[in-house]
């Protein structure tokens, strides 16, 4: 029996275990994962342990996706691009790091919604973490333009810099300026959700039958910027739950070689979720 585990802090609303032993009882891997709560200045000691108990592969989610990046002995491209690191494969010595969130937003956007990112002129909100996690894979779809849009602009405008490498991308504050009067797809990646709150952008910046997406979900229910897009007029309004468990199943895969089937597991949790 391989162990696994997710690391967060907190970590107990963690729907990780869940997602990974519904894959294991789906194809059969003799695996075990639990979810474990690292002091949140003793990660790299924490995960040291872990190592001598013979743990095979951790999940790490906040706050602790950087301490993730700084240990792992060896990165992927996609971590290193996303400076954050939420899976971790054993080594002879450690941890190697990879980072599968934006693999399994692209893998939710275009296989589970059908969202056609080609072409297309998307705006980004939020300018930490998430937002970062979610540029690569957004430029490598080919849009016609993304903007970044955060709170604070100079944060917008030093991501877009950063990545411009990759594509068509600028930056600004919430207010702008845009260089697109409507978008296609509006990602929100700001922890606005987690206060109940949307950040206030201008009337109408939703193209008709435009697609919103959330990179957080709410325990119970619809998060604040999944109403906000119904209420544009949203043809698709998501929250992230399906990018949790596509990443999930990418972590999987990562560990085990095997791809597990994502739909049911979603439908078991969205299920849950609407109550
Ligand atoms: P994460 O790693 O989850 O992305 P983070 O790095 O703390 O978390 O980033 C939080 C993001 O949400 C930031 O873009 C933040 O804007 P600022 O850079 O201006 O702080 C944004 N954010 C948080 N609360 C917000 C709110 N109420 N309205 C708008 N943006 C908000």
């Amino acid at each position: 029996m391989d162990r696994y585990a997710v690391l967060g802090n907190p970590v107990s609303h963690s729907l990780s275990p869940r997602i990974h032993r519904m894959f294991a009882e789906q194809t059969g891997e003799p695996i075990s994962y639990v979810a474990l709560e690292p002091p949140r200045d003793e990660f790299r000691p924490f995960v040291e342990a872990l190592h001598e108990q013979g743990y095979a592969g951790m999940n790490v989610t906040l706050p602790f996706k950087q301490d993730a990046w700084a240990l792992a002995e060896k990165r992927s491209k996609r971590a290193e691009r996303a400076g954050a690191v939420n899976t971790l494969i054993r080594t002879k010595s450690g941890y190697r790091g990879d980072n599968t969130d934006g693999a399994g937003l692209l893998a939710d956007l275009t296989r589970n919604l059908g969202v056609e990112l080609a072409g297309s002129h998307i705006l980004l909100l939020g300018a930490g973490g998430a937002a970062r996690g979610a540029l690569q894979p957004l430029l490598a779809s080919d849009p016609a333009s993304l903007h970044v849009a955060n709170r604070t602009a100079a944060k917008a405008e030093a991501l877009a810099n950063d990545f411009s490498d990759l594509g068509a991308i600028s930056g600004s504050g919430l207010d702008g300026p845009f260089p697109q009067r409507r978008y296609d797809i509006i990602i929100n990646g700001t922890a606005a959700s987690i206060q109940g709150e949307v950040p206030t952008l201008p009337d109408d910046i939703l193209n008709d039958g435009g697609v919103c997406y959330d990179l957080m979900y709410a325990s119970e229910g619809e998060t604040a910027f999944v109403r906000w897009g119904r209420a544009q007029g949203a043809s698709i309004s998501s929250d992230g739950l399906g990018m949790l468990v596509e990443q999930a199943a990418e972590s999987f895969y990562l560990w085990r070689d095997i791809r597990p089937g994502t739909r049911n597991v979603l439908k078991a949790l969205r299920a849950e979720i609407s109550g």
